[in-house]
């Protein structure tokens, strides 16, 4: 293993009004060179995007920002959602009262009594000349869409009051970088362990849809990868992509 980096305590911000989507402007600035750890914020985006070619409305209020990684290990590619997760869950739990604990939602969304407050999208490029991961999060602080298929919250509508995107954005970021030091220096467990604590639907009946399969099953686990895993009629199956519904 590398020896790892020293943990950053400042990190390179680059503020905007508007951009099309923060995630766009990371991969701009990576393309002209930018270093590791530049952190993309903008108050709205024009065209924020989502997880699987969905829109992410992203008006003013709400914190839209992308984090600029350099991996050099694929593994880091879909573990560090994980992180991001991690990050929003412990960046978020201590502005909510406490029924309205943060969960986890695998793979990589956020939930809020069953609504989803935040979301993540990463973005990977992993050639020999050039590596770049852009981890993409927006977090619903003001308001949240009424007509998104799963259904959303916000801090404001879950209880938390006067949250500034900057003041959730210090500590989010933070946070983000400490978990994915510990992911450096100790691999994956340690996130995994977090994120089973407080992950939603953990022991229940799911169904999960990917491009073109539906698995039914019982949530037992996560993988050492970060793959679900599912007691099914057939076995055990482990899923590593798609969304999860709960059994119809
Ligand atoms: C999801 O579908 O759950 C992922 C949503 C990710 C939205 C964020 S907002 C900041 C960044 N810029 C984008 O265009 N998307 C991500």
């Amino acid at each position: 293993m590398r020896p790892p980096p020293p943990l950053p305590t400042t990190f390179p911000l680059l503020h905007f009004a508007e951009l099309d989507s923060t995630n766009e402007e990371a991969k701009r600035r990576a393309e002209a060179g930018a270093p590791e750890g530049l952190v993309i914020w903008a108050d709205g985006q024009t065209a924020g995007r989502g997880r699987q070619g969905r829109v992410w409305q992203s008006p003013a209020g709400n914190l839209y920002c992308s984090i600029l990684l350099r991996p050099d290990q694929a593994a880091e590619m879909a573990q560090l959602g994980f992180a991001a997760a991690l990050a929003v869950g412990e960046a978020t739990a201590p502005l909510l009262p406490p029924e309205s604990a943060p969960l986890y939602k695998w793979p990589n969304d956020v939930m809020v009594r069953g609504r989803k407050i935040a979301g993540i999208l990463l973005e990977s490029e992993l050639l020999i000349t050039r590596a770049r991961l852009v981890v993409g999060i927006g977090v619903n602080i003001a308001s949240h869409p009424d007509d998104s298929d799963t259904p959303a919250t916000s801090l404001a509508a879950a209880g938390a009051k006067d949250i500034s995107p900057q003041q959730l954005l210090r500590v989010l970021v933070g946070r983000f970088l400490a978990w994915r030091q510990t992911w450096l220096d100790h691999g994956f467990a340690p996130l995994r362990t977090a994120w089973l604590r407080q992950a939603q639907g953990l022991g229940s009946e799911i169904r999960v849809r990917a491009a073109d399969t539906d698995t039914r099953g019982r949530f037992v686990d996560l993988d050492r990868t970060g793959a679900l895993v599912l007691e099914t009629e057939q076995g055990t199956r482990l899923v590593s992509a798609g969304a999860v519904f709960p059994a119809a």
